[in-house]
């Protein structure tokens, strides 16, 4: 199952020959999901409530989902329970802005130059799952029986300099 979807990550699972669901809680991201991945189920649901049985899923995924629930607990939670004992559940979420460098470059242009007095309804800060400050949220896997728990950093993470980023911008990304 591949939760918080549209296409992109469902697609992966799909391509490794697996039988794959996406859910996403936008109905306009599903649309998009079907329309780009003919013959794969895709609904519409709430990582936070899932509408599956008990131990129904070999592996749940989720990219960058994370990060916009108030309440990562409970999608936590739920992954867990919709997944077969001994099961793998991943998810990504972005780092802080002092590593993920391109994302901080966006939001200083963001608080720069963007309107921001709109109002907006509100949400859970975007760094709320980033490094250490989640693995206290994370450790409810390691309560579930047949599951194991671990937070990997990718190999490609690393602070890199604005001066290169913008650097690799120009140039195109070839
Ligand atoms: C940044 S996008 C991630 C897209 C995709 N996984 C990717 O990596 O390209 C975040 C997605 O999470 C979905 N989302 C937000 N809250 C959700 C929730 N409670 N349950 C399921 N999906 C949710 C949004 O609708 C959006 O499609």
């Amino acid at each position: 199952m591949s939760v918080a979807v549209p296409a992109t990550s469902t697609a992966g699972a799909v391509a490794r020959g697996v039988r794959a669901i996406g859910v996403d809680i936008a109905p306009a991201m599903v649309e998009v999901a079907r329309a780009r991945l003919a013959g794969v189920e895709f609904r519409i649901g709430d990582a936070k409530a899932l509408d599956d049985a008990d131990a129904r899923f070999g592996a749940v995924a989720g990219a960058f989902g994370m990060l916009h629930l108030a309440e990562p607990d409970h999608a936590i939670a739920e992954a867990f329970r919709v997944l077969c004992p001994g099961g793998t559940y991943a998810f990504t979420v972005w780092d802080g802005p002092e590593r993920a460098t391109f994302l901080g470059m966006g939001i200083q242009a963001v608080i720069a130059h963007a309107e921001m007095t709109v109002p907006v309804p509100p949400g859970p800060p975007i760094f709320q799952a980033a490094g250490r400050n989640f693995t206290a949220a994370f450790a409810m896997g390691r309560e579930c029986p047949g599951h194991a728990a671990r937070i990997d950093s990718p190999p490609t993470t690393k602070a890199v300099s604005r001066t290169r980023v913008i650097a690799v911008l120009e140039r195109g990304a070839s």
